[in-house]
């Protein structure tokens, strides 16, 4: 079947395609950091971490070396940590998870919508109990969660509100972008991230100058003065290389997001003749910023086989929910637990999407899943 529609293969994602065109500003800022031996903090991270403040319209960006640690970083800075509790989604990277555990706390988990994927605001109420200390929506694929519900959750029940914004650079809720919408939020610069790096990055975006002044400790071994330690910290700095090729990209993501967005309304518009495909559903009142386009079908492993066989690269977020994982084995929490989070990881697949996808590459990839369903 290989190649019977697509000439070439198509990727989920192509990061050369996006370096062939900034490829010449990339290097030189790439070089600068280098000739000047700025690698660690300094200028060119401060210039990134104002760029991105107010990109998300926030007052505050602390860069640090990965998502995971933004996340971890930020919970430390609330205070919450052994003998607290952390609601979050079973649906998400397992990071997500995992950056609670390695602050000290522990995951709760709560199931989620069944249509948008995100985790459902009257699950999450009935999780809260004594020891929960925040709650942690993530933006999965880029789509906003019901922020107002968690703000009024956390508001009623006297909670920390993160946003898990590691897919959603540049997402709105009502008008307001993501990393404005909690008490912090947590970015990922992974280089396939709709902002990603050449390496890891992360960043805690908030309005709070307090937690801004902790994640700056803690990244950096818990100092604010050279060899004053104030408290035990961490050695999780964004690089500056990474700081400096992210505030080349930074100036084009408008741009990619907008491109991403028509891209998936073309898929939209295509897959909507199919029978058996559902696109994404996208509450009215949110900008998705599609890291991901997915779509749900029943016999999802079979689609994705074909299609492989085809040169169509897909992929799956995530194939195995994290209650399920053997490193939550301990949470004691069987197959039946969170119904809706086990059959959305049962049928879901990300189609091939990223800006410069061309027009003819998507509709050869609606032509090859009509090919395989029919
Ligand atoms: C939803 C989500 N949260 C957290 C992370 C962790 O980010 P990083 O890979 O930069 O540590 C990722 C990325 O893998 C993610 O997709």
């Amino acid at each position: 079947m290989k190649n019977t529609i697509v000439m070439e293969n198509i990727h989920l994602v192509d990061l050369q395609a996006q370096y062939r065109n900034i490829q010449g500003e990339v290097n030189s800022s790439i070089r600068r950091v280098i000739e000047e031996g700025a690698f660690i903090l300094g200028k060119y991270v401060r210039e990134f971490e104002q760029g991105f403040a107010s990109f998300c319209r926030a007052k505050y960006a602390v860069g640090v070396a990965s998502g995971t640690d933004a996340i971890t970083l930020a919970l430390k800075a609330m205070g919450i940590g052994p003998g607290h509790e952390v609601i979050t989604a079973p649906n998400s990277a397992a990071p997500t998870a995992e950056a609670i555990s390695l602050a000290g706390a522990k995951v709760v988990f709560a199931d989620i919508d069944p249509e948008t994927y995100n985790l459902d605001p009257e699950k999450v109420k009935k999780a809260i109990t004594s020891r929960t200390r925040a709650l942690m929506p993530v933006h999965l694929y880029g789509q906003p969660a019901d922020m107002d519900a968690f703000r009024e959750l956390a508001r009623a029940y006297g909670l920390r509100l993160i946003e898990d914004a590691a897919q959603a650079h540049g997402a709105e809720y009502k008008g307001h972008r993501v990393g404005t919408l909690g008490d912090a939020s947590c970015f990922s610069f992974f280089p396939s991230k709709n902002l990603g790096a050449y390496g890891d990055g992360g960043a805690v975006v908030t309005d709070d100058p307090l937690i801004a002044e902790k994640v700056h400790m803690l990244r950096d071994h818990g100092r604010k003065e050279k060899y004053i330690h104030e408290i035990e910290g961490h050695n999780s700095r964004l690089d500056a290389l990474q700081a400096a090729v992210l505030s080349v990209k930074l100036k084009y993501l408008e741009g990619w997001t907008n491109s991403r967005r028509e891209k998936a309304r073309q898929y939209d518009k295509l897959l909507s003749a199919i029978q058996g495909v559902s696109t994404p559903r996208v509450l009215p009142e949110v900008k998705h910023v599609y890291h991901l386009y997915v779509i749900k079908v029943e016999d999802r492993d079979g689609l994705r086989k074909k299609l492989e066989e085809m040169g169509i690269h897909t992929g799956i977020h995530y194939p195995l929910p994290l209650h399920l994982q053997p490193a939550y084995a301990h949470l004691g929490l069987p197959r039946g637990t969170f119904p809706r989070a086990e059959e959305a990881t049962s049928k879901v697949l990300s189609l091939p999407l990223y800006p410069e996808i061309k027009t003819e590459q998507l509709e050869a990839v609606v032509e090859a899943i009509k090919l395989c369903i029919s």
